[in-house]
């Protein structure tokens, strides 16, 4: 149990004494050190609901609080709040307790669930889009963090390639196509395709005609037309996979929009037939009368073209997902703008009887430096494989000169991971709902609250060590021994790590891991200035090593929960 869950367990004990609801007895880390090191508002709420005067409540909950072994006499401060801090004994003893634990203190869910993560989802013959970028790193992240906490996680790619595109692809395709250019830069030549098409379509209705016959054909089944959109999601996928691999993102699943289109049909029938959808106009739509949400918006299902849609793919997805799966709840990690669009699926989905816990996880959008949507110098979308690729390059300038006496495979191999490190974590360290400025040099500065920044603590702790073996100082693990001040300040963030991934699952917040870890890096180098390492001796020495290999293990453990990898030197 952590030092935390320790001072609650002991306050539910003195709330039941007291005669008190012990659902208030909650335990957080105090917002002034000047205070103490946990608080709690137990006596304050309390006293709120019993019409009593809070430092009389306090005092009564504190007259049944047994927790001498933990912390100094609790005190009242405040409008009733209850400090605790923390003996230097029971800091270290929760250490040493944490040290020992391979999960750094972090411990599973009670209730695990099976939670399908539903993300990145680019679509075929297209680029990545920034909406794309974020949505991979963002689902990798969540997906990493929940499965730690002993969830049940099921990743999904749930890739566009079944859409229109492929009218004007199979098109071009049989017309226009460069082997060549596809061998070497397949999604390029297919978005080249895409486009040339689409152009010359403009002004020329018979080839409009033409094109729409060759989507009709494949989705009728046409041979021709069926080997050319296989070829094309073949390639398409090889290509994202390279991304995949570069990010070490991996699927469990990827079963695209064509997987669900025989189920289209029979499922908008069933919906007919149960009259949860209607004609209306020709085309077949769900009404939600009574929402004030959703009054004005019924989700159309299909055309009156006979044509399905985005929303009819979707409510077929969820329904194979909860027959092969069962889960508790589906995560849909897309950007802020697809809002109605799930607002409808999850009505309708509850029309069909589904229970499951259905969220969007929506986030924002990725700006450029003139505050506008990120686009690339002739307004097209960035593509995510030249983005990493410069993110790659630039990391690579950043090291050379730092570090010119490194080899130039290790130079490469550490930018590598500063770069793709960088770009995640400018994403991940921003509350998912805000648009950021997408700035190259603050991502990759060591300063502030970055990638490379926590990356180089890391490896700072590290080169300690080797600089230790160096000088014959034994490295082995020893107890931790808390009692400087800076000792306790890290000591206790330290033990932060064990809460802090409970509360970014809960809300779906990966920034609040990347808040932790920086201010963990803070408190270190704060450590490092006030606290000899190598230079004390015996017992001390052997405390300070421990201490700051332990923060080494949980920088190493947080930036891999965000997808990011450490080097072992910079
Ligand atoms: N392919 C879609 C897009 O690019 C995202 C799909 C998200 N997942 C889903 N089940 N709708 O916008």
């Amino acid at each position: 149990m952590s030092l935390q869950a320790d001072l609650q367990s002991r306050l539910v004990s003195a709330l039941q004494v007291a005669g008190i609801d012990e659902s208030l007895a909650v335990v957080t880390p105090a917002t002034d050190a000047r205070f103490g090191d946990y608080q709690t508002n137990a006596a304050m709420v309390a006293a709120k609901a019993l019409k009593k005067n809070p430092r009389e409540v306090a005092a009564s909950i504190l007259s049944n609080l047994r927790v001498e072994d933990l912390s100094e006499a609790p005190t009242v401060a405040g409008a009733g709040f209850i400090n605790f801090k923390v003996l230097d004994a029971a800091l270290s003893g929760a250490l040493n307790g944490l040290r020992a634990d391979e999960r750094l203190g972090v411990m599973p869910v009670a209730v695990p669930k099976t939670i399908i993560i539903d993300f990145s989802s680019p679509n075929v013959a297209k680029r990545m889009h920034v909406g794309h970028i974020r949505s991979t790193i963002l689902g990798d992240s969540l997906a990493r963090i929940a499965r730690y906490l002993g969830h049940c996680v099921v990743t999904d790619n749930h890739i566009g390639d079944w859409g229109t595109q492929f009218g004007k692809v199979i098109h071009g395709w049989k017309h226009l196509l460069n082997r060549d250019a596809l061998e070497q830069a397949p999604i390029a030549e297919l978005v080249r395709l895409y486009r040339e098409v689409n152009a010359a379509e403009e002004n020329d209705p018979a080839l409009k005609e033409t094109v729409r016959q060759e989507l009709v054909n494949l989705q009728q089944g046409d041979p021709e037309n069926l080997e050319i959109w296989k070829q094309a999601v073949g390639l398409s996928w090889k290509e994202f996979e390279r991304l995949y691999g570069l990010l070490d993102i991996t699927f469990d699943e990827r079963l695209g929009e064509s997987f669900y289109n025989d189920a289209l049909a029979p499922l908008v029938d069933r919906l007919l037939g149960e009259g949860i959808a209607e004609q209306s106009e020709g085309a077949v739509c769900v009404f939600f009368r009574g929402s004030p949400e959703l009054e004005e918006k019924p989700c159309l299902i299909r055309k009156s073209d006979g044509g399905f849609l985005y929303a009819t793919t979707d409510l077929a997805t969820l329904e194979y997902r909860e027959t092969r799966w069962k889960p508790d709840a589906v995560w849909y990690v897309t950007g802020a703008p697809q809002q109605l669009h799930f607002e409808q699926v999850f009505a309708t989905a509850r029309r069909m009887g589904v229970t499951t816990d259905l969220r969007h996880i929506a986030f924002g959008s990725i700006l450029g430096e003139d505050r506008k949507m990120m686009k690339t110098r002739s307004g097209e979308n960035v593509e995510l494989g030249g983005l990493l690729a410069e993110a790659i390059e630039r990391a690579l300038t950043v090291v050379a000169e730092k570090n010119p006496d490194l080899p130039k495979e290790e130079q490469e191999k550490v930018a590598r991971i500063i770069g793709l490190g960088a770009v995640k974590y400018a994403d991940l360290m921003q509350h998912r709902l805000t648009d950021y400025v997408f700035s190259w040099d603050k991502m990759l500065s060591f300063q502030g609250n970055t990638a490379p920044y926590l990356q180089n603590a890391y490896v700072r702790i590290r080169s300690i060590f080797r600089k230790a073996e160096a000088e014959g100082i034994s490295t082995v693990a020893a107890p931790i021994v808390i009692a400087d001040p800076a000792e306790r300040a890290l000591g206790l963030q330290i033990l932060q790590f064990g809460e802090v991934l409970h509360t970014v699952q809960d809300d779906q917040r990966p920034n609040l891991l990347c808040l932790y870890l920086y201010e963990l890096a803070d408190c270190f180098h704060k450590f490092y200035e006030a606290c000899p390492v190598l230079k004390s001796e015996g017992e001390v020495r052997l405390s300070r090593l421990t201490l700051a290999g332990v923060t080494a293990d949980v920088l190493r453990e947080g930036l891999s929960l965000l997808g990011i990898g450490v080097p072992e030197r910079m």
